[in-house]
């Protein structure tokens, strides 16, 4: 029995009758008929007539000042309203960097200064879009630039990173005498990789509409954003308007890989506008200003260095991670998961950050391991080879139970690395694998495997929920969390659904609204566990409410098939909810979990894949690719597989085409749209597998269930191109593998 079970010792998620079963998303038909109201789409209600649209202007020069804005055109134009530009912008709230943070005020056009290239200069608003963009066109805007030479550079600012004692040091893991074991090692490996700047990229741009009420008091904010609660209080920061006077409403998210955590210009100046005109005020991003103007992921270099014995055990293992980012940004963790993956009692595990003048880097799909096991699983890949031995053989042999620097004191809540390993071997005919690369043919094509261990940290986070019984028998839910595109909406109504003896059909979640109890929010593979927890919880509580007012023990009472039942005798929900004399619900703040303290807490996996590689052309393309992940309890096979094979689909890409080059004389991305930023299509995907191994994860929460959302692409594109490697023994260590550096 662990802590979280019932107090009968029994919890109720472990009958599996709806949870961990395949179940189609419930809000998928809204979606695919256009039913599901997005943020920009509320501007059809009725009530909102003469909304009018903000269009954003950024700024044309990566660092300076605005010296002048001539808006004298813009504004005798047709239609034109309003030009917001520093000079006219009420106060905001300060924030002490460019970077958005969490729950912090992000302030647009606070000053002059420009710290970034598409840093908001400038909004006009108009009676439509096209005026609006018009008008935008006409300002005349002048600025002292003063971009300095190799501000965006990361190979130029890195000795910076060097030497500077920044507090990344305090991250450092330091085990035993590292630079000692490496030096004795029989087998040394010393490798640097290289990752690029890349974009979210998701389908749905940052889009806000801002109505207030006719006071000017009350704002709503209808958004695309993963996390209610931090752009509640972000907002209510910024605008210096108390946060009971806003309400946040993002129901449907087009996507967002990280790139919606925060809050941009679309929602601030939307709000900012539509109160000074006392009229909504609607805005999307273009798909230029998505690349510039919002988040991106920080390009890496990466050194790994590994000292083996002769048999393979790792005794030294050291991972540097460089990246760059505005004046208090964050640096990319690309070294994180070396501190936890492999056994080796040397360790030296180390990030470093320096100052770069490109937009704000910040999180994108498995902030950290998607870029670091880019790196550390080619690394193991060519340590095996130098040690002439199988790849899988390595990784099962260094690998370990327990936190290697905290030792077995602090064991993993779980982990299945091996098991993902040996079952993705058999599964996918590993044994065909020639350890001598160039040795398979298919006619003119290379023929490759490659594989990768996937590992992504499991983090937990508190959420609340309400769940309230309804006269028809019917549950609702409510939460302030999010659905992405991940299966929220399903996975919360499993849950309760399960708690009350119920199907899913008898349940109505309501996400995405700042009125509903707090939630984790979407993000960091946390949201399915945390916010299933919080409403776990509210249902527990609930049960109790119902159990009393049907006059049965709580304690005793056993919910099946729509009813409360207590030894032989039983009762309708519906009928329980009729004679109520007040509304039976039940909110619970949950806190709940380890929290990563007396266990190490990760998910695990394995990536397989086959490639060809063109011996005359050096085309790649990838036949064949499989994943197993142990994360705990699935919750929903369907919708868990679907954000494997996302992740999948987003690791091919990360391998061979994404990439945002980088303008060294004007500072911004220049491939700023999705005809230039190269994604994988349908003809660059082959079938995909996906399979998940049985874990039950007592430690992380009551659900049982770890993250599976990102562990889905941590490791994949190492396995890629492991696999062009065992294909056509070249070996590049500068992402993305495009055909230019293969031949
Ligand atoms: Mo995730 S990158 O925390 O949406």
């Amino acid at each position: 029995m662990s802590k979280f079970d019932s107090p009968a010792g029994i919890n109720p998620l472990d009958q599996e009758k709806v949870l961990a079963r395949p179940h189609a998303r419930k809000e998928g038909p809204l979606k695919v008929t256009g039913q599901a109201t997005y943020a920009y789409e509320y501007s059809a209600d009725p009530d909102l007539q003469g909304t009018t649209y903000g269009y954003l202007v950024g700024a044309g020069v990566a660092r300076g000042q605005v010296t002048s804005v001539d808006c004298s055109v813009a504004e005798a134009m047709p239609g034109v309203l309003l030009v917001l530009t520093h000079e006219n912008m009420p106060a905001q709230g300060a924030s002490d960097t460019p970077v958005p943070q969490e729950d912090d005020a992000t302030p647009q056009m606070r000053s002059a200064e420009v710290d970034y290239y598409h840093q908001a200069v400038a909004f006009v608003v108009a009676e439509t879009f096209e005026q609006a963009r018009a008008a935008a066109g006409a300002l005349v805007i002048e600025y002292d630039n003063r971009t300095a030479e190799g501000d965006y550079v990361l190979a130029e600012v890195m000795e910076d990173a060097e030497k500077a004692g920044s507090d990344e040091e305090s991250k450092d893991q330091q085990v035993g005498d590292f630079a000692g074991a490496f030096r004795r090692a029989d087998v040394q490996l010393d490798v640097t990789y290289t990752t690029p700047y890349q974009s979210h990229a998701m389908l749905e741009p940052h889009a806000s509409l801002a109505v207030w009420d006719e006071a000017g008091e009350e704002l709503t904010l209808y958004t695309s954003n993963q996390m209610v609660h931090w752009v509640h209080r972000g907002i209510s920061k910024t605008l210096n308007v108390p946060q009971k006077n806003i309400r946040i409403v993002s129901r449907y998210i087009g996507g967002g890989f990280g790139s919606k955590l925060m809050f941009y210009g679309d929602a601030v100046l939307s709000a900012v506008a539509a109160r000074t005109l006392g009229r909504p005020v609607k805005c999307a991003l273009t798909r230029p200003q998505i690349f510039n103007h919002t988040s991106h992921r920080p390009a890496t270099v990466q050194r790994i260095r590994f000292g083996a014995d002769g048999d393979g055990r790792i005794h030294a293992i050291g991972h540097d991670s460089y990246s760059g980012n505005l004046p208090g940004g964050s640096a990319e963790t690309a070294s994180h998961q070396t501190k936890l993956l492999y056994a080796g009692e040397n360790r030296l595990v180390r990030q470093r950050l320096s100052e770069l003048h490109l937009p704000p880097g910040g999180s994108m799909r498995a902030p950290g391991e998607a870029v670091g096991m880019l790196a550390l699983e080619c690394a193991v890949d060519e340590l095996a080879e130098k040690l002439e031995m199988d790849p899988i053989e390595l990784r099962v042999l260094n690998d370990i139970g327990y936190d290697p620097e905290k030792g077995p004191e602090r064991p993993f809540s779980s982990r299945r690395l091996a098991d993902c390993l040996r079952r993705g071997a058999e599964e996918f005919g590993w044994e065909q694998r020639s350890a001598q690369p160039g040795e398979r043919r298919d006619g003119e094509w290379l023929i490759g495997l490659g594989v990768a261990s996937a590992f992504r940290g499991n983090l937990v986070k508190p959420s609340s929920a309400t769940l309230r019984l309804e006269k028809g028998g019917k549950i609702t839910v409510e939460t302030q969390m999010t659905d992405i595109g991940t299966g929220s909406y399903t996975i919360l109504g499993q849950t309760a659904a399960e708690m009350l003896g119920l199907t899913l059909d008898d349940v109505e979640v309501r996400l995405g609204d700042s009125e509903f109890p707090k939630s984790s929010g979407s993000g960091g593979s946390w949201g399915a566990n945390s916010a299933g927890t919080g409403v776990y919880y509210a249902a527990e509580e609930l049960r109790k409410k119902i159990a009393k007012a049907a006059g049965y023990d709580p304690k005793k009472a056993v919910f099946k098939d729509g009813e409360v039942w207590e030894d032989n005798k039983c009762t309708l929900l519906g009928v329980v909810a009729a004679k109520a004399p007040e509304p039976l619900e039940a909110t619970v703040n949950a806190t709940f979990g380890d929290l990563n303290k007396q266990y190490a807490q990760a998910s695990f996996g394995a990536h397989f894949c086959e490639v060809g590689v063109h011996r005359v052309t050096g085309e790649i393309r990838v036949r064949r690719m499989l994943s197993v992940a142990a994360a705990g309890r699935i919750f929903n096979p369907v919708t868990a597989r679907s954000q494997c094979l996302g992740g999948m689909t987003m690791g091919v890409g990360a391998a061979l085409m994404e990439e945002l080059h980088v303008d060294g004389e004007l500072g911004l991305f220049i491939n700023h749209d999705m005809a230039e930023y190269h994604v994988p299509v349908h003809a660059d995907i082959p079938d995909l597998d996906v399979i998940f191994l049985e874990e039950l994860d007592d430690k992380s929460s009551p659900l049982k269930g770890k993250g599976v959302g990102e562990l889905g692409i941590c490791g994949v594109g190492a396995a890629v191109a492991n696999a062009i490697y065992n294909a056509s023994g070249v070996r590049i260590r500068d992402y993305p593998l495009t055909v230019d550096k293969i031949l």
